[in-house]
Order: structure tokens, then C-alpha cells, then sequence
């Protein structure tokens, strides 16, 4: 190891033990939402080896991050589900149709979001691509970008519509590969902190990270509202900054990488509930 990725590794594992005795968060909360219970924490699937439970990111924020999860009205990820609502039912594109043209009620989306990502004919098929195919394909208008507000409000909004139901995604089959390279890629040290990503969210979750409560980095609430940016992220805008963070070069939002990754992660959140749209920090 060169160096500089030595001090930087370090300087990691110091900002990981000075403040690990900060409690900042009740961890023992449970999140309810109009009056629904959901699972925050629940036993491992056996595929995810190394962990007994599982806990969703919600656990890990402190008090008032927590508490703005509990109610839609409090909750900033909904400004973001209107505007989705309004796009849904605006025509655009050489069809002259609008998504509601095809699909008249949101609601028939039930349970898509808790099984996404999806592998169809050996490839793994997001939700952003999905919504792009009917844009490009059945509506001839222009496709959206990945971490855009248009996408993200969309994703949101149908991701909203599974929200309570238990995480299941397939990973056998034709997608077994796929999660193998997830799986792979998980464990992989990337950048100058020369850092997976089990480094921080298996074996230091619940630990600070300077003034971070560092979770399962687990994806069963996004898209995410984030008091940092103020604005709707994806799981690949995420996992672009974690790996920005680890001065890695990250891989492309949409890249094979970045979906064989998704399909891993959603597969070790099996059994945390969809929180769409969630706050985080
Ligand atoms: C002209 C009709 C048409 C329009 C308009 C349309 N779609 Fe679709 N959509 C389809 C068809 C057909 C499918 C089935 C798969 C395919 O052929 O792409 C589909 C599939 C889907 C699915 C996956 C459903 C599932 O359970 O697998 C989603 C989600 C979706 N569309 C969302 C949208 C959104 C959001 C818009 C607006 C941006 C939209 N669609 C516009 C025709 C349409
Ligand atoms: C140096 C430590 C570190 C590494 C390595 C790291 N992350 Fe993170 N990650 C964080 C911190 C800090 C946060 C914000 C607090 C939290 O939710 O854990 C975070 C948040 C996340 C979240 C959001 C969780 C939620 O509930 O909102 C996801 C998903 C995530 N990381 C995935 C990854 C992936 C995938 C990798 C590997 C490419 C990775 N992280 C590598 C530190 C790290």
C-alpha cells in the first residue's frame, strides 16, 4: 500500500473509533406510518452470510430525521411525489400519450418496487430503465436522466405505491450470476482509502464515521430524500458518493456494475419493508 492510502486508511479507522461511543439515534424505535407498522429490523437471509439481522438505514439517523419519516405531510420526499403525480398525467412525446394514457391507475404498480431490481432475458432491468423503455418505446418522447428530478420523482412515486411490502427479489436462475458479480463486487476494495463497501456497512455499521451513524447501507427506502442535498437520490447517485468518498473513480449510474451491485443489496435487505420515499441525512 502506497503511503498516502495508508495515512488516508488511518485517518478512516481513527474517525471510526474517536467518536464510537456518540449514541445518536434510538436504535430501538419502530417506524410507523399512518398508523402501518414497518419491519426496520429482521433476521438475515441466509444468502447474506456474514450478518444475523438486518436493519434498514431508518434506524441508524437521529430522532428528528426519524420523525420526519412518520409523517407524509412532514416528509420532503413528497413534494417530489406530487410532481410525479402531475407528470404521470402530462402528455409528451410523438404519441401524443401520457403514462396514464397506458396505465390508468399507479396503483396496479403494487409490488413491483419490492421485487426490483428484476433480471429479464439475462439482464437486469431497473426501474429507471423501465420508465425510460415506455418513454423512448411507447410514448416517443425524450428519455429522462437517471438521477434527475423527473426520474426520481417517478421512481418514487410507483416505489410509493409497494411501500410496506416486504423486499423479495429474485436472485436465482438466470439471475444468479448477476448477484454473483453484486456479491463480488461488494467485497472489492476500490480507491486511494483502498475500501469495500463490507468495510463500512457490514463490518462498522452502527459505529460513527466522524459525525455519521453508519448503517447496512441497505436500499429499501429509496429513492431518498436527503437533508444534505435537499433533493430526491437514487441507489446509483448513492453509491456514486460512497465511492466518491473512498476516492475511487466511480462506476457510471446505469453501468452493469452499479445494477449487478443494486440486485446484490436489495437481495440482503430481503424482508425489510419498501419505505419509499424516506428521509435520510
Ligand atoms: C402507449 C402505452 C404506454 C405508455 C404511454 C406508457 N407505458 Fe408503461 N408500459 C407499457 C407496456 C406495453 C408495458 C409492458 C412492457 C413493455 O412492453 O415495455 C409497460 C410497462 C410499464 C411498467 C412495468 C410494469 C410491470 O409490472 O412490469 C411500468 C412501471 C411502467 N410501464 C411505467 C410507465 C410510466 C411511468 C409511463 C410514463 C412515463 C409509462 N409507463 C408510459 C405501455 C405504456
Ligand atoms: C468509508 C465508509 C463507506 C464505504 C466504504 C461505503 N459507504 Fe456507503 N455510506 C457511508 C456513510 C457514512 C453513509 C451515510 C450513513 C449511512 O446510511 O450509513 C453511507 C450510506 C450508504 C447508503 C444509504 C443507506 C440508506 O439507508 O439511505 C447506501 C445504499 C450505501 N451507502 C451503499 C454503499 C455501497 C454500495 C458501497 C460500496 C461501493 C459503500 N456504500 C461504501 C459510508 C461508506
Amino acid at each position: 500500500m502506497e503511503k498516502t492510502s495508508f495515512l488516508l486508511s488511518m485517518m478512516v479507522a481513527a474517525a471510526f473509533a474517536a467518536t464510537a461511543s456518540i449514541a445518536q439515534a434510538d436504535e430501538s424505535a419502530s417506524l410507523e406510518i399512518e398508523g402501518e407498522t414497518f419491519v426496520t429490523k429482521t433476521k438475515a437471509p441466509a444468502h447474506a452470510e456474514n450478518l444475523d439481522e438486518i436493519y434498514s438505514g431508518w434506524v441508524f439517523r437521529a430522532d428528528e430525521t426519524q420523525t420526519l419519516q412518520t409523517d407524509d405531510f412532514d416528509n420532503p420526499g413528497f413534494v417530489f411525489v406530487d410532481t410525479a403525480m402531475d407528470l404521470y398525467e402530462e402528455v409528451d412525446g410523438t404519441a401524443d400519450k401520457a403514462c396514464s394514457s397506458c396505465h390508468e391507475n399507479v396503483e396496479d404498480f403494487k409490488g413491483l418496487r419490492a421485487a426490483m431490481p428484476r433480471v429479464k432475458d439475462g439482464k437486469v432491468q431497473t426501474m429507471e430503465e423501465i420508465i425510460n423503455n415506455c418513454r423512448t418505446e411507447h410514448m416517443g418522447a425524450k428519455a429522462w436522466k437517471w438521477s434527475g428530478t423527473q426520474m426520481s420523482s417517478m421512481v418514487a412515486y410507483i416505489g410509493l405505491q409497494s411501500r410496506g411490502m416486504p423486499v423479495k427479489v429474485a436472485i436465482d436462475g438466470d439471475a444468479k450470476p448477476i448477484w454473483e458479480q453484486g456479491k463480488k463486487l461488494y467485497y472489492s476494495r476500490f480507491g486511494q482509502l483502498d475500501m469495500a463497501c463490507s468495510n463500512c456497512h457490514e463490518d462498522n455499521y452502527g459505529n460513527m464515521i466522524r459525525a455519521d451513524h453508519l448503517s447496512q447501507g441497505q436500499i429499501n427506502g429509496f429513492p431518498t430524500y436527503r437533508l444534505k442535498n435537499a433533493k430526491l437520490n437514487s441507489i446509483h447517485g448513492r453509491f456514486k458518493g460512497c465511492m466518491k468518498n473512498i476516492r475511487a473513480e466511480p462506476f457510471k449510474e446505469g453501468s452493469d456494475e452499479f445494477k449487478a451491485l443494486q440486485l446484490y443489496l436489495a437481495s440482503r435487505g430481503a424482508g425489510l419493508t419498501v419505505e419509499t420515499p424516506s428521509v435520510r441525512n
